[in-house]
């Protein structure tokens, strides 16, 4: 399975993978939304013998965090290690920028949806954790679960560097003598 990425202009590959997946995409509006993302955000796409079969599309929230926007794998390719690819080539070039948190929103486990529960287990088996619920920032019918992952578990480098300097400047001004 290879992953691509990053690309723009993606929507003609993307918007079928998402009308493939009607349980998780079923509101029109959303849906036309998240395919005209992948036009303009960075996208990676998964393809199985040259066929595109999933995508991942981020977004840039500041120099160290960003956001998996929407992601998916048709139903027949699903777990064959199409999700994960995407994960660790999103997760590369994010790496790659300095990006220290990556985060997911999707369906909470107060609801009964069976769908997103296996969303949800995949991405804790790729190294998520809940972070925090929000009851209503959709609505009060799809409470949303914050999922976060730290891409460099000890800070980035550029965040090292940073504290390094700090602390040699804080040493500096209150060394006795
Ligand atoms: C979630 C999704 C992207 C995962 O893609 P995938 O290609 O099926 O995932 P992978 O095969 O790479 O799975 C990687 C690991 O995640 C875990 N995992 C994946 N699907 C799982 C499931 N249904 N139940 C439990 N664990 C699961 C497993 O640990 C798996 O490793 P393994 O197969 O070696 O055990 C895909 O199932 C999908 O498109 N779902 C519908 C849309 C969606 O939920 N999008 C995200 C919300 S925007």
């Amino acid at each position: 399975m290879i992953a691509r990425g990053p690309l723009t202009g993606q929507r003609t590959v993307c918007e079928p993978i998402l009308r493939a997946l009607p349980e998780w995409f079923g509101i029109e509006e959303a849906t036309q939304a998240y395919a005209e993302q992948t036009d303009d955000l960075p996208t990676f796409v998964a393809a199985q013998d040259e066929r595109p079969v999933g995508f991942l599309t981020l977004r840039l929230h500041s120099a160290y965090a960003a956001e998996i926007s929407v992601m998916g794998v048709i139903p027949s390719e699903q777990r064959r290690g199409a999700g994960r690819a995407l994960i660790v080539a999103a997760e590369t070039y994010l790496r790659g920028a300095g990006i220290c948190f990556l985060q997911v929103k999707t369906l909470s486990p107060t609801h009964p949806d069976p769908n997103y529960a296996r969303t949800r287990e995949f991405y804790f088996a790729m190294g998520f954790r809940p972070l925090e619920e929000f009851p209503e920032l959709w609505d009060k019918a799809n409470p949303c679960l914050q999922m976060i992952k730290c891409l460099y578990p000890h800070g980035s480098g550029t965040e090292r560097s940073q504290i390094r300097s700090l602390s040699r400047s804080t040493y500096s001004r209150h060394r006795p003598g």
